[in-house]
């Protein structure tokens, strides 16, 4: 099987990141880290340098999304949603987490977890009761977070009907996880 040499590259970082040395010698190096509301400057950054979307639409302000940055060294190293969708109806209703994304040499340095915290935080200011996430099944990193950070899986029949459909449509098994707001603020 031929594996790119950026595939491999990408192999042993993940190897790598995972080792507690890599976290310290990390934290040794005095990576400031700054979780901030995205300024309009910031998603220029995240559309054309964390997504490399350059050349499409630009975004466009929603007051029902927060936008979360961490940045170091004045650059975009992270993102995150904030999604209200109390107007939603059924499954997707609620308050959700998008776009979850560190960039890869920044990863296992605890940014996932603080753009994620500062998010549930967003949402419990909001009033929110309860926050909901939807990732595939085999992405180990984010579902090991999610599940650190106090969500658990849903399982009733209605969420496993509808990601059973969406397994037919695309081929990708998703699972949705939800956290009540309050208990996970408690706990942190
Ligand atoms: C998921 C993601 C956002 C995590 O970001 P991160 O900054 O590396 O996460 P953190 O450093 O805060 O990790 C917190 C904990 O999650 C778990 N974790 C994160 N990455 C892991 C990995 N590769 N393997 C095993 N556990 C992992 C660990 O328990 C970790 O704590 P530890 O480092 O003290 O052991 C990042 O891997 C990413 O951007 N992935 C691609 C985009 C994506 O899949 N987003 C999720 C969409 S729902």
């Amino acid at each position: 099987m031929y594996i790119s040499p950026k595939k491999l590259l990408s192999i042993i970082l993940v190897q790598v990141q995972g080792l507690t040395i890599y976290r310290l010698i990390a934290s040794l190096r005095g990576q400031v880290v700054e979780i901030r509301e995205a300024s309009d400057r910031d998603m220029v950054q995240v559309k054309n340098d964390l997504f490399r979307t350059r050349g499409k639409a630009d975004y466009q302000y929603d007051p029902k999304v927060i936008n979360i940055v961490a940045i170091c060294r004045e650059h975009v190293v992270g993102f995150g949603q904030l999604v209200n969708r109390l107007e939603g109806i059924g499954l997707y209703g609620g308050f959700w987490i998008h776009g979850l994304y560190v960039r890869p040499r920044y990863r296992r340095m605890g940014i996932g977890n603080m753009i994620a915290s500062e998010l549930i935080d967003r949402a419990q200011h909001q009033g929110a009761e309860e926050i909901h996430i939807q990732v595939e099944e085999t992405n180990r990193p984010a579902v090991i977070l999610y599940h650190e950070l106090g969500f658990s899986d849903k399982h009733d029949s209605e969420t496993k009907m509808f990601l059973d459909r969406i397994f037919e449509q695309t081929g990708k098994r998703y699972v949705f996880m939800s956290m009540p707001i309050s208990d996970s603020i408690r706990s942190r």
